[in-house]
């Protein structure tokens, strides 16, 4: 089996990369040129599997309509993963044209390539519970409307909705996987979850000494990363393509998963955190919380992790991450204070 996956530098691209190798799949992943190298969440899988060629990287863009179409023609892979986005929901307030284009061009353009190949090639939209803008307490599903409250969640409305048009119109095998908050240690710095998490281990090993946030009273279903991947891989096995919701079932406030974070090595999280409005949102989406009833039935899903387990998982690989910039700090190599700037 052949594989493209869109976001394979990601944190959902790296774990379903290792995933699909495992199965013995050739995978083939879309590399964006950047100034400096950005693939250190598979720089394992790259030494391990690209000499035998089970693992190959190609320049492109999802801004690059022919290039796309030209790789998926000489691929020619028997299901793609479109994960690639700027996915950072406040920024697509500060960046709402381009999180558009890349949120919305990329999917149309590899329907196109679909609807017109000879060969039935599945696709996975990488949908989201921030379509639906968290407005009511109500537990989510597969029928809830969507109301998205940014640009982010806008573009991929229309991702998720053309999905489902060309399936319905060209009998595209087109899947959409409508994911709830899913963490992991490969999670970005600027997510909340791991924003805190590494300031736990920072703060641990006396390299950091507060930690500020915006919006603690927001409320998130978070899963493990992990989990999901192995959800998409489900969804594109089905016998049918059709909308799937992952979910844990449980939602937390931020406020709870720094908590969590802080209690598990003992400390007061009042002591360091402090919040402040430049972490604030234009447009916010309050609560989230999925009902992923119909992948546990029909796809025997269930998510192995809690909410607990997560937040361990998080803080402890932090811990370790924390030590090890600990060791840098002492030979100078590094700068002891990091915030990244306003996300
Ligand atoms: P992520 O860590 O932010 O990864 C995004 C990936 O997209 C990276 O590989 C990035 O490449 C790539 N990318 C961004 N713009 C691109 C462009 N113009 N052309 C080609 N590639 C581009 O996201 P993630 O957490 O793995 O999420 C994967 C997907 O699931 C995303 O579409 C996200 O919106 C969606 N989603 C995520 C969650 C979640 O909780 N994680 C929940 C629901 C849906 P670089 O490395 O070069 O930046
Ligand atoms: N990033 C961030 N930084 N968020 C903060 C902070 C902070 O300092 N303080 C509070 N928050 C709040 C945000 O306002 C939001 O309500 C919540 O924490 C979660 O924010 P993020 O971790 O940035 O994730 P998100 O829920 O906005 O978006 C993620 O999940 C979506 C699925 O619902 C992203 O992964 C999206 O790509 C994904 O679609």
């Amino acid at each position: 089996m052949k594989a493209l996956i869109t976001g394979i530098t990601g944190q959902d691209g790296a774990y379903l990369t290792q995933l699909l190798l495992d199965k013995d799949y050739e995978v083939h992943g879309l590399l964006r040129r950047s100034s400096s190298i950005n693939t250190s969440r598979i720089d394992d899988l790259i030494s391990e599997y690209t000499a035998e060629n089970r693992l190959q990287l190609h320049y492109s863009d999802l801004l690059d309509s022919s290039s796309i179409t030209n790789l998926i023609n000489s691929i020619n892979p028997d299901e793609i993963y479109n994960l690639a986005a700027q996915s950072h929901v406040s920024v697509s307030f500060e960046n709402p044209i381009y999180t558009t284009q890349v949120g919305t061009l990329g999917s149309i353009t590899i329907l196109e390539a679909l609807k017109h190949s000879d060969k039935k090639i599945k696709f996975y939209q990488a949908s989201s519970s921030e379509m639906f803008g968290g407005g009511s307490k109500e537990s989510l599903n597969e029928s809830s409307a969507f109301n998205p409250k940014s640009p982010y969640g806008a573009s991929k409305v229309f991702a998720h909705d053309i999905t489902k048009i060309y399936r319905d119109s060209y009998d595209v095998f087109g899947v959409n996987g409508i994911l709830f908050n899913h963490e992991s240690p490969l999670r970005g710095e600027t997510f909340v979850t791991r924003k805190i998490s590494k300031a736990v281990g920072r703060i641990t090993a006396g390299i950091q000494e507060k930690l500020t946030l915006g919006n603690l009273d927001a409320s998130r279903d978070w899963g493990y990363a992990k989990d999901y991947v192995q959800g998409m891989w489900l969804m594109m096995q089905h016998e049918n393509p059709e909308d799937w919701v992952l979910a844990t079932g449980v939602t937390k406030t931020v406020r709870e998963f720094a908590i969590e974070a802080f209690n598990h090595v003992n400390l007061n999280w009042e002591d360091f955190v402090l919040t402040s409005e430049k972490y604030l949102r234009p447009n916010e989406v309050h609560y989230l919380l999925g009902d992923s009833s119909k992948a546990r039935k029909e796809l025997k899903w269930k998510p192995s992790v809690d909410f607990s387990g997560l937040v361990k998982i998080m803080v402890e690989y932090d811990i370790n991450e924390a030590k090890k910039d600990l060791a840098l700090l002492k030979d100078n190599l590094i700068s002891p204070t990091w915030e990244y700037p306003k996300i």
